[in-house]
């Protein structure tokens, strides 16, 4: 049996003079100022509405760069404090927050290694914001295919064997991009990965949009900059606390030219970025540091408990560890629970949409066969329990039907007939999607989340992708991104 300790004393008296800006921002928010500056509520007077609903506090401190206050353009003062502790706690040279989330962090890195033209080796299952990072810097992208688990119909990370082949195959590669993890918890032997590039020249960008609590929790997978990698985009407002768009941007490698860097955040980042976003991160780094491993210790033992109950239910099966047996995956992370519901009848997407309708149980995704649940530093033993029991009386509604309603998804290998970019600038028609075979797509078609492209700009539309669209159309998949919302029609390069 899993002890499960509820109550968990998070411990609020951290010493505030160790969150440096986060105690500026309330000092200075405190402060009889004569606001002449935006923003137009100035502080708590402007908007009573909001005041009522977010609270005086959180208006007071919803303020604009000021000589007090640094500058997150060219942080000098108190953000460049608080920046180099983020560094430190995450073993890396350098930090920069990032406020557009770990979407700005990607374009952010890729602008900063990539040239028009150069090639960036990438797994196919990437994140929406790594093709159009390509659009923006005109990288020509070079795919290795992820290892792939017919089962639960995911796609896994890289084997270290594929990353050498390709390697070996181009001798121009400038950067290999890959997750750690993959949306599912998948983590490839990175260290080993980072060594190879690093020999053959090739810089390292690391998407850790779901790894942020990583050096936090002894059990959990490596982080990137432990392994070495040159930078990485953590989502600290996914797994680490902070409020939600709130991401860093973390360096480890003398050689990358940090004032690059920080043009190209300036080129992306709004000249009025948020300090509650920023210091939101001071404020999660600092329990992190405090209260991180605790607070992880408990995630994980609730993580256990959920599926160790949630195996007993029939036509339920969470998949975590078992996948190290997998090729491509040397580290899993527990805590995000890959619950499989192939064998009901019913697949991934209902049962989210089941759970969110029905049940009050808001889970991260739905896929074909599966939904994820996370469970984080702030999750609860009493909501562990609400979503066992409302996937109880799914497994009971399904019971008698339940079948194993495998429809063979593939991994889509894709041709890439052009550059992401002179896709996107290029002359394009709306077509039938039926009539769209062997075209050349002209948009980035994905369910989301995810937000994993099933086509992007500059791809050859195969019958494969055709029909797999169709199958989440039917399935009530939420895609988002392409023109024609109905996706009767996709947009093509015109020949
Ligand atoms: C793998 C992956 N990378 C990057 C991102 C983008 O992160 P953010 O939402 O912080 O912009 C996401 C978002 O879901 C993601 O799943």
């Amino acid at each position: 049996m899993i002890e499960i300790n509820d109550s968990v004393e998070t411990m609020c008296d951290i010493d505030i003079e160790k969150i440096p800006l986060l105690k500026a921002l309330k000092e200075y928010s405190d402060r009889d100022i004569a606001c002449f500056d935006v923003p137009g509520h100035v502080r708590d007077n402007g908007v009573e509405i909001l005041n009522k609903y977010f609270g005086k506090q959180i208006m007071k401190m919803d303020i604009n760069s000021s000589p007090f206050m640094d500058n997150v353009s060219n942080p000098t003062g108190i953000i460049k404090e608080s920046q180099d502790l983020l560094a430190k706690a995450y073993d890396a040279d350098k930090a920069f927050f990032i406020t557009n989330g770990t979407t700005q962090g990607i374009h952010v890195m890729i602008l900063s290694c990539i040239n028009p033209g150069d090639k960036i080796l990438l797994p196919r299952n990437v994140h929406k914001s790594v093709i159009n990072a390509l659009i923006l810097s005109g990288g020509i992208p070079v795919y290795i295919q992820p290892e792939f688990d017919e089962c639960l119909g995911i796609s896994l990370n890289l084997s270290i064997e594929k990353v050498e082949k390709v390697i070996k195959e181009h001798n121009e590669i400038k950067v290999l991009f890959l997750l750690n993890p993959t949306y599912y918890g998948a983590c490839t032997d990175l260290r080993k990965i980072i060594e190879i590039c690093h020999k053959s020249g090739i810089l390292v960008l690391v998407d850790e949009a779901h790894g942020a609590h990583f050096p936090f929790y002894s059990d959990l997978p490596p982080s990137a900059m432990k392994c070495g990698a040159d930078m990485s985009a953590i989502s600290l407002h996914k797994t680490g606390g902070s409020l939600t768009q709130a991401s860093a941007l973390l360096i480890k490698n003398k050689n990358i030219d940090e004032k690059k860097v920080l043009q190209n955040i300036n080129l992306l980042q709004s000249t009025s970025a948020s300090y509650l976003l920023m210091s939101s991160i001071d404020g999660a780094r600092a329990n992190l540091i405090s209260n991180g491993s605790e607070q992880l210790a408990k995630a994980f033992n609730l993580a256990r408990y959920a599926k160790s109950k949630l195996n007993k239910i029939k036509g339920i099966e969470v998949i975590s560890y078992e996948l190290l047996e997998k090729e491509g995956v040397n580290f899993v992370d527990e805590t995000k629970l890959c619950i499989n519901v192939s064998k009901l009848n019913l697949s991934g997407f209902e049962v989210y949409e089941m759970l969110y309708k029905d049940f009050g149980v808001q889970v991260e995704l739905g896929d074909m066969y599966n939904i994820l649940a996370l469970i984080s530093i702030g999750t609860t033993k009493h909501d562990v329990d609400k979503l066992i029991k409302s996937l109880v009386i799914i497994s009971n509604m399904a019971n008698g039907k339940v079948h194993d309603n495998k429809i063979n998804i593939k991994q889509i290998d894709p041709s890439v007939k052009l550059s992401p970019r002179s896709a996107f600038y290029s002359i394009k028609e709306s077509i039938d999607l039926e009539q769209s075979e062997n075209k050349i797509c002209a948009e980035s078609i994905m369910a989301y989340p995810p937000g994993i492209p099933i086509v992007s700009p500059g791809e050859i539309i195969t019958q494969e992708i055709i029909d797999y669209i169709k199958l989440l159309k039917e399935n009530n998949a939420r895609l988002t991104d392409m023109k024609d919302k109905e996706l009767k029609t996709i947009l093509v390069v015109k020949e």
